[in-house]
């Protein structure tokens, strides 16, 4: 019987330096060194600053990975590195780093896309899991219904057409004086709060289902200035439980579309926001309303890290798409299933 092969995975598309190691169906290790903390001065991520972190910490967080794992260098038999979406001074470094190694070593190295591991780092928590399913992508950068038809074949059904999710959870974030990142401090404020203020009303909603943030976002700020004009305060905690509430039933609403519309009974949930509590709750319950299975990854594996890196790597693997040449680059923009 052929050996599982043994991954090192990459991811330094944002904010977070990572590097996992897996062999199969065990993750080894998944060491993540955040850079939230620097960041977090500035309102959000610098990403000059991002890049100069990245190339301190890549090489120990690689150490360490593979010291976790108990697994030298020489046994690896593949690296997989996040080449897009992303910051592209932050990718490159991650970018550089995965060459390097697959050069030195002479193995190959794989080109992941950012967003089709996210919707993969549902494997980790759920072997069983098996397309076709509807993932649904809620990141700082991307949003929508991807149909996930076989491990390697991916389409988006449903995209925003200008802000991300998470996007807007920052960007309100910032309006109401939280600080980055923005979602779970409005996760923490909305538990607070009541979702009373009408953001947008149900009869401007788009017919056609498409989706969109920056009306929502531009509709938050604008009922800050109008409370502030009046000389009032606005009750923070309303604001961003009204907010979330709009924002995370948007995408929850098409996603539950589309499952009717396909008739596919499994929901992934993919990308940081779907650590969003209720976004959580709310697609368990619709989801289960029409009888879908739901999966969401573990807390740990929402947000960037390089385990779904590796995950996504091993499939590619699997599925014999091709390595990457040493004249692989950074992408700044991609799109999810190549299309
Ligand atoms: O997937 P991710 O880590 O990076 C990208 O690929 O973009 O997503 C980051 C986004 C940020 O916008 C962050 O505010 C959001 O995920 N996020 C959340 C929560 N945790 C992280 N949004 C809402 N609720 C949360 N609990
Ligand atoms: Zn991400």
């Amino acid at each position: 019987m052929k050996k599982d092969p043994i991954i090192l995975g990459i991811e330094t598309s944002c904010d977070e330096t990572s590097a996992a190691v897996l062999c199969g169906d065990k993750l080894l290790s998944n060491i993540i060194s955040s850079q939230i903390d620097i960041h977090r001065r500035f309102g959000g991520v610098v990403p000059e600053i991002a890049s100069r972190n990245h190339l301190t910490a890549v090489l120990p967080v690689i150490d360490e990975a593979l010291n976790t794992a108990g697994i030298k260098k020489t046994e690896l038999d593949a690296v997989g590195v996040t080449y897009g979406a992303g910051l592209v001074g932050a990718l490159l470094v991650g970018v550089s780093a995965a060459k390097a190694f697959a050069y030195s070593l002479g193995i190959p190295v794989y080109a992941v896309n950012h967003i089709e591991a996210h919707i993969a780092a549902n494997y980790i928590s759920a072997p069983e899991l098996k397309p076709p399913f509807l993932a649904v992508v809620a990141s700082g950068g991307h949003t929508g219904v991807c149909l996930v038809n076989g491990i390697n074949e991916f389409k988006m059904l449903a995209s925003t057409s200008d802000d991300a999710i998470g996007e807007a959870f920052d960007k309100v974030a910032r309006a109401v004086g939280l600080p980055y990142p923005g979602g779970p401090e409005i996760d923490k404020r909305a538990k607070l709060g009541t979702p009373n203020i009408v953001f947008i009303d149900p009869k401007n909603k788009r017919k056609d289902g498409a989706l969109s943030y920056s009306g929502l976002k531009t509709a938050v700020v604008n009922y800050l200035h109008n409370v502030e004009q009046r000389g009032e305060r606005p009750d923070i905690n309303d604001v961003c439980a009204s907010f979330q509430k709009t924002a995370v039933e948007l995408l929850t609403d098409t996603a539950i579309s589309v499952a009717k519309e396909t008739g596919i009974k499994t929901i992934v949930a993919a990308g940081g926001v779907s650590a969003n509590s209720y976004l959580r709750e709310k697609l368990c319950a619709d989801g289960e309303k029409i009888g879908c299975t739901v999966h969401f990854p573990p807390m740990s594996l929402c947000t960037d890290n390089a385990a779904m890196i590796a995950v996504r790597t091993r499939d590619m693997i699997a599925g014999g798409v091709p390595p990457a040449g040493l004249d692989l680059n950074a992408a700044s923009y991609l799109k999810i299933g190549g299309v």
